[in-house]
């Protein structure tokens, strides 16, 4: 039977819902004397997003003949480690941007060190997610220390922590597309790449297959950041959620202050390119990561 054409608009609808069911049901309750900081953790988790972090982790389950639905725990737990990451990223201290999925940054709804324990403790939430009894029980556990291993590299000193701090040293700094690729790659790209790869492994990935999704990741996870650089410059801040021409404010280095935005898109395209061509080994069940990786080329927040 001749499928219907892939709607990915509503793929990433349902899966960021059935996501956000987890996070809503598991979320801490804001009790006790630590209410102010649940409050502040699961404002900035349910203030949106596109949880395309998660839906990526179910894709690579899936494609590779997983069962997404037994792995939402963990795909839960990758969105508290981005949400951490996108509230630290905001605060005075890093790139100091006052808006966040449409609504005022964390440390402006709450106050500075409440957004530092907040983050703080939505990492340690995830970890939680990752190692959940409910999960443990479905999954296979050499598997699932793997799949954690992957996403503890992927965050720390030698991953998105190590890309922050150049990132900001890099301010104001001339730089070259050497020391920018090192940027985007361990700030951005390695998370989302081991969202995918942590997806795959938990649903079972031969190592070949393995091998084709890190170059999908690694190719979308570039094409991810460059756009995102692209936003900054040519994106309606109203679909955008954050304020536009923050970058050029902190004199990032960035892919449009490198190139221009003409070789910048160009470049996201051949990421994207590549990031498709790394998918034929799995012929037609290629297609939701396919549409992601257009979504990412083309999309507007
Ligand atoms: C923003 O990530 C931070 C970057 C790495 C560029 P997203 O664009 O995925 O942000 P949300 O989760 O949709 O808000
Ligand atoms: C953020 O990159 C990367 C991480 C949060 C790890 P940016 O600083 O470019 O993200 P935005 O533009 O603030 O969303
Ligand atoms: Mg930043
Ligand atoms: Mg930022
Ligand atoms: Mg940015």
């Amino acid at each position: 039977m001749v499928q219907d054409k892939f709607d990915i608009n509503l793929y990433l609808k349902e899966r960021g819902k059935k996501v956000e069911e987890v996070l809503e049901i598991y979320f801490p309750k804001e009790k006790d004397y630590g209410e102010r900081v649940i409050s502040a953790a699961k404002y900035s988790v349910f203030a949106g997003g596109k949880r395309i972090r998660p839906i990526l982790c179910l894709a690579g389950c899936e494609v590779v003949g997983g069962d997404w639905e037994k792995i939402l725990f963990f795909a839960a737990g990758i969105e508290c480690i981005h949400t951490y990451s996108l509230i630290h990223d905001d605060l005075p201290c890093m790139d100091d941007d006052d808006f966040r999925r449409g609504k005022p940054s964390c440390h402006k709804a709450f106050d500075e060190a409440t957004a530092v324990l907040a983050g703080d403790g939505l990492q340690a939430l995830a970890f939680q997610f990752f190692t959940h009894p409910d999960l443990v029980k479905k999954v296979n556990k050499t598997k699932l220390l793997k799949a954690i291993y992957i996403i503890s590299k992927a965050i720390g000193l030698e991953g998105m922590v190590g890309g922050q701090m150049a990132d900001l040293l890099m301010e104001g700094k001339k730089g070259n597309a050497r020391i920018l690729k090192w940027i985007h790659l361990n700030k951005t790209v390695r998370l989302i790449e081991a969202s995918i790869i942590s997806g795959a492994i938990l649903g079972g990935a031969k190592s070949k297959e393995i091998k084709a999704l890190s170059v999908f990741g690694k190719n979308l996870g570039f094409a991810f950041q460059i756009v995102d650089d692209l936003l900054d410059l040519v994106g309606d801040e109203k679909k955008l959620g954050k304020k536009i021409y923050s970058d050029i404010k902190k004199q990032k280095l960035t892919y449009p202050a490198l190139f221009g935005i003409e070789k910048t898109r160009e470049l996201a395209e051949k990421h994207t390119q590549k990031a498709i061509s790394a998918l034929k080994i799995f012929g037609e069940n290629a297609q939701p990561l396919k549409s992601i990786a257009e979504f990412v080329l083309y999309r507007v927040n």
